[in-house]
C-alpha cells in the first residue's frame, strides 16, 4: 500500500530550527522525525511512501535515498512551487493506482492505521478523515459527523456558543484516488479550503474516523519540547535507540560522565557526550551526539541537537538548542529560548520568554544581562 506524506511546507513558527532543517527532518529524541514515522509506516503495512517535498529537497534526499535502508521504497517528488495540501497529492497523481494514505509530516500520532483502513473500507467512504479531540475547539477547524460517521460540517476557529464537536481534523486522510478529479491540476490548492468542502456538495461519501491515540502537531515550539517529555515519560509509544545507565537514563553510544556529575532521568545522551564535574542534568531531557557539558552547568526539562558546548555553570531550561553552539559560561537559556545552528553565545547573558536566536549568531559576554 502506498502513502503520501506531505513534506514541503516552510516550517515557519519553529524558525530558527527550521532555517537550515525542514520540520520533518528535525530530530526527535536524536532521530530525524520522518525516518522514524516512515519506519512506523512501514511497520504498519506502507510498502512504498512518496514525499512530497518542496522546501530544502536535497536533505530529504540525502538523509533517505530510495529509502532501502528503511526497509521502505521513498520517492522524493519535488514540486515545481508549493501547491498547498490537496495540489500536492494532485502533483503525484499518477503514481496512485489504489487506495493511499496521506499524511501531513508534522504530526506524531500511534494511529493503528489499519483499523482506520478498516473503517473507511466497511464505509466505502471515498476519503476519511482521522480525527482528534482537544480542549479547546476554538482554536482549531472543528469537523462535525453524523451518527454513521460520515462529515456533515466543518466549522473555522468557532466561538464558543458555536462549538457543538471537540474534534478536529488529525491530519492522516485515507483516499481514493478518484477524488483527485475535483483538484484542478497545476494550482495551489488545499484540502480543507479547497477538496473537503467540494465533496461535502458533491456528497461523495466523506466520513470522519474518531480516535483517542496519541495526537500532537511537532511544529509549535512548545511542542516540540513538550513532544520530548511525552516520549520520555512513555506517553506515547516511541522506541529510542540507546542502552540503559541507570533508572531512566539511556545512552547511544559512548559517553564520558564525570563521578561528581547529577543525572536524574528520563535522560538521552547521544553518541560521544562528555558531561563534566558537578554538572547537573534532570530529565526529560535530550542531549545530542558529541555535545560537551562543561563543569558546574544545569540542564533541565532540554533538547539539545549536535555538537553544542554548553560552557561552566551555564544554566538550561525548558529551551531548544540546535547544532554546532558554544554556550559561554553561566549563561542562562531558559523558558522556551530557542537557539538555532553555529551561534557563539558569550558568558554571563540571560536569554528567556520565547527569545529565538537565529543560526550564526555571535553574542558577546553579558550582552544580554541579569
Ligand atoms: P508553518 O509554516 O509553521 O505553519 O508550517 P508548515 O509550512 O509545515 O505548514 P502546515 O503545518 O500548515 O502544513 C501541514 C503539513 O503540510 C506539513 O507537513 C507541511 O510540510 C505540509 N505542506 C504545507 N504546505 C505544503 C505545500 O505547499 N506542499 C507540500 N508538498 N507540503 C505542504
Amino acid at each position: 500500500m502506498k502513502a503520501v506524506v506531505l513534506v514541503g511546507g516552510l516550517g515557519t513558527r519553529l524558525r530558527p530550527l527550521t532555517c537550515n532543517t525542514p520540520k520533518p527532518m528535525i530530530p526527535l529524541v536524536n532521530q530525524p522525525f520522518i525516518e522514524r514515522m516512515i519506519e512506523n509506516l512501514r511497520d504498519q503495512g506502507i510498502t512504498e511512501v512518496i514525499l512530497a517535498v518542496q522546501y530544502l529537497a536535497d536533505r530529504f534526499r540525502d538523509a533517505l535515498g530510495d529509502g532501502s535502508r528503511l526497509g521502505v521504497k521513498v520517492h522524493i517528488i519535488e514540486e515545481p512551487e508549493p501547491r498547498g495540501t490537496a495540489g500536492a497529492v494532485k502533483n503525484v497523481e499518477h503514481m496512485l493506482d489504489d487506495t493511499t494514505f496521506v499524511f501531513n509530516g508534522d504530526v506524531l500520532t500511534d494511529l493503528d492505521l489499519q483499523a482506520m483502513l478498516a473503517y473507511h473500507r466497511a464505509r466505502g467512504s471515498k476519503l476519511t478523515i482521522a480525527l482528534t479531540p482537544v480542549e479547546d475547539p476554538t482554536a482549531f477547524g472543528l469537523v462535525e459527523t453524523l451518527a454513521d460517521g460520515r462529515i456533515s460540517r466543518f466549522l473555522e476557529k468557532p466561538r464558543p456558543e458555536d462549538v457543538t464537536t471537540n474534534m478536529i481534523n488529525a491530519g492522516t486522510y485515507i483516499l481514493e484516488p478518484e477524488v483527485f478529479k475535483y483538484v484542478p491540476p497545476g494550482q495551489f490548492y488545499m484540502f480543507e479550503r479547497g477538496l473537503f468542502p467540494v465533496m461535502l456538495q458533491t456528497s461523495d461519501p466523506m466520513f470522519g474516523y474518531p480516535s483517542h491515540a496519541y495526537w500532537t502537531d511537532v511544529g509549535k515550539p512548545q511542542a516540540y519540547i513538550e513532544v520530548h517529555h511525552d516520549i520520555l515519560i512513555g506517553k506515547v509509544k516511541y522506541p529510542f535507540k540507546g542502552k540503559q545507565l541507570g533508572d531512566r537514563i539511556w545512552a547511544e553510544g559512548e559517553v564520558q560522565i564525570h563521578p561528581s556529575a547529577q543525572l536524574v532521568g528520563p535522560l538521552v545522551l547521544g553518541h560521544g557526550v562528555t558531561i563534566g564535574a558537578d554538572a547537573k542534568l534532570i530529565g526529560p531531557t535530550v542531549v545530542g551526539p558529541h555535545c560537551t557539558i562543561s563543569a558546574e552547568a544545569s540542564i533541565e526539562g532540554a533538547v539539545l541537537w549536535d555538537g553544542n558546548d554548553i560552557g561552566p555553570g551555564a544554566v538550561l531550561r525548558s529551551c531548544v538548542v540546535g547544532r554546532n553552539n558554544r554556550i559561554g559560561p553561566k549563561t542562562h537559556l531558559l523558558d522556551g529560548t530557542i537557539v538555532g545552528d553555529d551561534c557563539t553565545i558569550g558568558g554571563e547573558n540571560r536569554l528567556e520568554r520565547g527569545v529565538r536566536i537565529w543560526p550564526g549568531t555571535e553574542l558577546k559576554d553579558q550582552a544580554i544581562s541579569f
